[in-house]
């Protein structure tokens, strides 16, 4: 298992740009099945979530191709599969993301119920209520969900919970219904506000995304498109971090400052300062102890639980005892135990966690056990005395795109090391 290697206690200085937003680009991808002309995603990041969906949907028929620019060049012309191979689902959840577009343009589709992964169960059923509503025909048995419908019909729908992939399965499923769909509580995510931008450049009609509904009137064929996904606001949070937690100064772009609100309060309120330096452009500088906060996460635009664990790693090292509440995920506090063997004072109670600042961390071998505890822990190592290495650098792979070379050009001392090599002095990383 691959691991990054780190030697902290180094100001990371610099600019840094950020790649387009992997949660929007894989729906993207999954929107572009549901025509048989030619979309282009511009600026696709190269990691390795895009590759499992270029994978999954070239089984499904798609060309699907890079070019000379960058970017991705999918041709939905020879669509025919309605099936998703296990091996790509189980590997990432997002793959059910086919369901509404097949569904919406060959009328089935047959997916394997997605397992549960290290942050918890990933249930499905809001996605699944809101086809039946729509006149999906769906059964379950040994672990796969059919769905089959003539034409899905328009109709309203209200989710139980904000669910970011139930609403924009049905957004998608809802382009080529019969009639108008209401999706009501649905997520408000800028990625889901782009989806609908990059579906109505397809020909659809969809409007409300990013407030308490969402119209869609159905159409009776899409078209192809082309598109600019927005910046990755989580990839750029987690640099924000990286500027308050090694006391650094580093300049982000392009970042949309509206879609990192609820971050940037919380490093301000940190005792960070963050200051937006032209369009798309902010620069955050850390240069003292982060204050203590009580973090609680919540759907957009409340605090992302995808910072979760990198403000666990801030707060390890804060002048002070913070609270960190997870309401989105029931298990995502992994990353605390690796932490603690960095010298963190944290106690984790279910959902809830205490974090008692300490003046430095220590490096240790630690492991990932999914994308953002990775970038926590190599967060940690860049601020820890000493050296680091992060295994399962495989999980960090999937969401961040060039992550050593970004941050080497911060100033960073780090590399791509392969698994159990002892430290640079010698010293084995001996792993208790
Ligand atoms: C998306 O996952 C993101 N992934 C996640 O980012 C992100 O953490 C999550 O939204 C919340 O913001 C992509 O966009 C590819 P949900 P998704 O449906 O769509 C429960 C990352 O790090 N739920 O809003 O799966 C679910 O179990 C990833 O980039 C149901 O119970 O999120 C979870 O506890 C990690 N039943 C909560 O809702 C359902 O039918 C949020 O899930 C659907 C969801």
């Amino acid at each position: 298992m691959a691991g990054i290697w780190i030697r902290g206690g180094r100001p990371l200085v610099g600019s840094v740009q950020v790649s387009s937003a992997k949660n929007a680009v894989l729906k993207m991808m999954a929107a572009a099945l549901m025509t048989s002309g030619r979309c282009a995603i511009r600026r696709a990041p190269a990691i390795r979530d895009v590759e499992t969906m270029a994978d999954l949907i070239r089984c499904l028929g798609a060309n699907v191709t890079r070019d000379s620019g960058g970017n991705l060049v999918i041709d939905g012309s020879g669509v025919d599969g309605v099936e998703a191979p296990e091996q790509l689902v189980r590997r990432m959840r997002a793959s059910v993301l086919v369901m509404g577009p097949l569904l919406a343009r060959c009328g089935r589709v047959r997916v394997p119920l997605p397992g549960g992964c290290a942050i918890g169960p990933r249930p499905i059923e809001l996605h699944l209520q809101g086809l039946r509503q729509m006149g999906a025909r769906i059964t379950e048995e040994r672990g796969f969900v059919e769905a089959r419908a003539d034409r899905l019909r328009g109709t309203e729908i209200h989710l139980d919970y904000p669910s970011v992939g139930a609403t924009e399965n049905l957004m998608m499923a809802a382009c080529l219904a019969e009639g108008t769909t209401v999706i009501r509580n649905p997520a408000r995510e800028p990625e889901i506000v782009d989806l609908q931008l990059f579906l109505n450049k397809m020909g659809a009609r969809v409007r409300g995304a990013g407030g308490d509904a969402i119209y869609i009137e159905g159409v009776e064929e899409l078209s192809g498109a082309e598109h600019e996904p927005i910046p990755d606001r989580i990839e750029a949070g987690t640099y924000m971090v990286a500027a308050a937690i090694t006391w650094g100064e580093i300049i982000l772009h392009p970042v949309i400052p509206r879609h990192v609100e609820a971050v940037t309060a919380k490093l301000r309120e940190a005792g960070a300062i963050v200051e937006e330096v032209g369009p798309d452009t902010l620069r955050v500088r850390g240069g003292e102890r982060p204050r203590p906060l009580y973090v609680r996460t919540q759907p957009y635009p409340g605090f992302p639980t995808d910072m979760q664990p990198q403000f666990m790693a801030l707060l390890a090292v804060a002048a002070g005892a913070s609270i960190i509440s997870e309401t989105v995920y029931t298990s995502r506090m992994k990353h605390a135990d690796e932490l603690r063997r960095m010298g963190a004072d944290i106690v984790v109670d279910g959902q809830v966690a205490i974090v008692r600042g300490v003046r430095r961390l220590t490096g240790a071998c630690v492991e990932a056990s999914d994308l953002r505890a990775g970038a926590a822990l190599i967060l940690a190592g860049l601020a820890a005395d000493g050296e680091t290495v992060v295994e399962g650098v495989h999980h960090v792979d999937r969401g961040y795109e060039a992550i050593e070379e970004k941050l080497r050009g911060l100033g960073a001392d780090v590399r791509r090391v392969a698994e159990d090599v002892p430290a640079a002095g010698g010293l084995p990383l001996v792993r208790a």
